[in-house]
């Protein structure tokens, strides 16, 4: 009796029985104080007289990791029970976010027991995507409260930190199928006139910060003649910002057939994973130019800087009201220079040397 006494004070947790007689009893109560169990004794763990919680195992930094990913009914933590202890778990509640929250998040979590052991196993996926998406939070971490009850004692509560992991599960995404721009002639060249972050996005919650990294401009292979990069350029890799490089002129564009431009952009993550588009950019014409007169007779020359002129006649008979049809060499002609085509109203003033003078107006 003695020696049983002896171990039970030492080992708490283990009782020996020989398998045979009192004698052999004996002998294991001795194996047991050095913890040891030959086959012919039998070891248990003592339930009736043992008052004591069992230990948690060591965990590194006091913080389980588990991936957003994890696949419900994984066990994330195990505890021997010395068979008189009895363990709850519950979410500590912190920050921000509201009671109802907490209550909805705990049930991610279950503590089963199995024979002696008690589980925390995970009752659903951790998706952090799903979390933010329910509850509009970005989850990092969370604090396991473990609590064991004993027979007249005190209860004892560990807090166990709980990290939850980001995976990349998504690449970057673009906004619209079809990135498009139209972008007017003569914008100055650095201005900005897209910027890829606003038409961006990446479905990965990453509680820690921005999920996409840089954005990026490469060649556009399906069609080099129409890559803009000789008029575009991406200043801004963090933001994507697109600015004009050289000076767009619409009209000197058409004769090259080349208002129409395609970028090659790319959005990456944090992670490396690079998705690309193409950026469509259609120059648009603005109403930069003013009409001109044109006369067949003169040579087509691009630069306006030596006219070609004109003198037109028209002999009237002294109060003739009606059409002037019959003017030398021609009837007056004029056309907008934008290809816009605005309609033209075309008037008669009589100049200061009361000559007849043309001046005309834009009709909008
Ligand atoms: C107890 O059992 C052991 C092994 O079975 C045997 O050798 C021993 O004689 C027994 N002692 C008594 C008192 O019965
Ligand atoms: C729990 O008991 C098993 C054997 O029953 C052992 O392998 C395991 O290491 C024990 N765990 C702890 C945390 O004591
Ligand atoms: C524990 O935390 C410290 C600082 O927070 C860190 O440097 C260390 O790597 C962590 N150890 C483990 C095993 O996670
Ligand atoms: C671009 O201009 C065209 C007409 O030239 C218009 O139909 C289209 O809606 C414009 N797109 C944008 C994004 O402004
Ligand atoms: C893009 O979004 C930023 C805010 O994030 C805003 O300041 C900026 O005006 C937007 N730019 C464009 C071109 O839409
Ligand atoms: C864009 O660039 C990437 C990387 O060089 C290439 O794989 C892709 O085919 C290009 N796309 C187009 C439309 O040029
Ligand atoms: C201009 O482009 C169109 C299609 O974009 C094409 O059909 C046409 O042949 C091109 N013209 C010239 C002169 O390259």
């Amino acid at each position: 009796m003695l020696l049983l006494s002896l171990q039970m004070t030492s080992l708490g947790a283990l009782k020996c029985y020989g398998k045979t007689n009192d004698t052999l009893t004996r002998k294991c109560a001795l194996f047991c104080t050095e913890n040891d169990c030959p086959s012919y004794c039998i070891c248990v763990n003592d339930k009736s007289q043992n008052n004591a919680c069992s230990y948690l195992p060591v965990i590194p930094n006091n913080t389980l990791q588990v991936k957003e990913t994890i696949t419900a009914g994984t066990p994330i933590l195990s505890i021997n029970s010395t068979g008189s202890d009895k363990w709850t778990l519950a979410l500590q509640r912190s920050g921000v976010v509201d009671g109802s929250i907490w209550n909805e998040l705990s049930s991610y979590f279950k503590l089963y027991k199995f024979g002696n052991i008690y589980e925390i196993i995970l009752n659903q996926t951790p998706d952090l995507e799903g979390i933010f998406e329910r509850f509009a939070i970005r989850l990092k971490q969370l604090t396991l409260i473990l609590t064991c009850k004993i027979a007249s004692n005190p209860d004892q509560s560990h807090s166990v930190h709980l990290e939850i992991l980001p995976v990349n599960e998504f690449a970057p995404e673009y906004k619209e199928a079809i990135l498009k721009q139209n972008v007017s002639e003569n914008t100055k060249i650095g201005t900005v006139i897209l910027m890829l972050i606003n038409l961006t996005m990446d479905r990965d919650v990453n509680p820690d910060g921005r999920e996409l990294g840089d954005f990026g401009m490469t060649n556009y292979l399906f069609d080099a003649m129409r890559d803009g990069k000789e008029y575009f350029e991406m200043k801004d890799f963090s933001q994507g910002s697109i600015v004009v490089k050289k000076c767009l002129d619409f009209e000197a564009l058409v004769p090259m057939n080349s208002t129409r431009f395609y970028l090659n952009v790319s959005a990456s993550d944090i992670h490396g994973v690079t998705t690309y588009t193409t950026l469509t950019i259609n120059i648009v014409d603005v109403d930069d130019l003013p009409p001109e007169f044109y006369y067949s007779g003169c040579p087509v020359v691009l630069d306006k800087t030596a006219p070609c002129h004109v003198a037109y006649e028209a002999l009237l008979s002294l109060n003739y009201i009606g059409p002037m049809t019959d003017i030398v060499p021609s009837l007056i002609h004029a056309r907008d220079m934008d290809t816009l085509n605005t309609e033209l109203e075309f008037s008669l003033e009589l100049s200061a040397g009361e000559k007849l003078g043309i001046s005309i107006w834009l009709q909008f």
